[in-house]
């Protein structure tokens, strides 16, 4: 059976990088040109993509252009439903918030563009490779460079790892030890349409990843470690992430907040 995903490169510029990769992760690496593999991380001369060689589809993230950029330019600013869910306010400082389940960085990067310094967590080193690269390439634009300094960086790990080592952390008094004031959540879930009305970006995302069977206890720790609140992100009409009721729903079009205060 042919292995799920390799990486590539595209020239000898690139080949390092992808070497290196692969060495870390014990993934196959060749030249983009002999890929066998149904998915492959493929390093360009311009950014690293998300190959589906199966669908010839690829992915990659730019924070500088297309619907980000777009997003940050038009998006809505402080009405946005993503605003109010995370109890952004008119003269207070936006609150830290660590994005657990980052993904493709759109939702971190929208509340980075609100003001919000951001921790993004992702498990999948693949993913956070891409995000990893597209925070690289932006890094010489100026508005880029006002969301760096606010905070804006990527951890490849588990956030249920990182929220519980932070939890242990506070427990044993460590003098260091910020909690966030939101934990931010938007796990996979099985999708219900038919894959082909599936945006490519979550076609391959899907075939990656699966599906996250673990956000009961990601919601249970969350809970503990966010100073404020936890919003779980869901589709409009699906049921409630676990049986712990949310304090209050913020709806828009096609999306649901449910928002869990925590601070007491
Ligand atoms: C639906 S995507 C998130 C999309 C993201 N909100 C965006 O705007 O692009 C869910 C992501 O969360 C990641 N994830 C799920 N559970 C996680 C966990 N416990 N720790 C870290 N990452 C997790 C998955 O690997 C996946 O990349």
């Amino acid at each position: 059976m042919k292995a799920l995903i390799s990486t590539s490169y595209t020239s000898e510029d690139t080949k390092q990088a992808a070497t290196t990769f692969a060495k870390k992760f014990n993934y196959p690496c060749q030249n983009n040109t002999e890929v066998n593999t149904s998915l492959n991380l493929n390093y360009t001369d311009e950014y690293v993509e998300l190959r589906d060689n199966d669908k010839n589809i690829a992915i990659h993230i730019d924070f500088l252009s297309g619907n980000l950029a777009h997003r940050q330019q038009y998006g809505g600013g402080r009405g946005q439903s993503i605003a109010k869910a995370i109890g952004l306010k008119q003269g207070v400082a936006p609150p830290f918030v660590v994005d657990a389940t980052a993904g493709l960085a759109k939702d971190a990067y929208v509340l980075a563009c609100l003001g919000c310094p951001v921790i993004l967590l992702e498990r999948s080193p693949v993913i956070a490779e891409l995000i990893e690269d597209a925070i690289e390439r932006a890094r010489d634009d100026e508005h880029f460079q006002n969301i760096l300094k606010t905070g804006f960086s990527v951890i490849a790990e588990s956030s249920i790892d990182y929220l519980t080592q932070l939890k242990n952390s506070a427990n044993d008094n460590c003098p260091d030890v910020i909690y966030p004031d939101v934990i931010y959540l938007d796990p996979m879930y099985p999708e219900r349409k038919k894959s082909a009305s599936v945006k490519k970006n979550m076609q391959i995302l899907q075939k990656l990843l699966r599906h996250d069977e673990d956000t009961q206890e990601l919601l249970n720790i969350a809970l503990k470690t966010a100073k404020k609140r936890v919003v779980v992100k869901r589709p409009k009409g699906a049921k409630n992430l676990t049986n712990i009721k949310p304090t209050y729903l913020v709806e828009s079009k096609k999306t649901r907040y449910d928002v869990y205060i925590t601070s007491k």
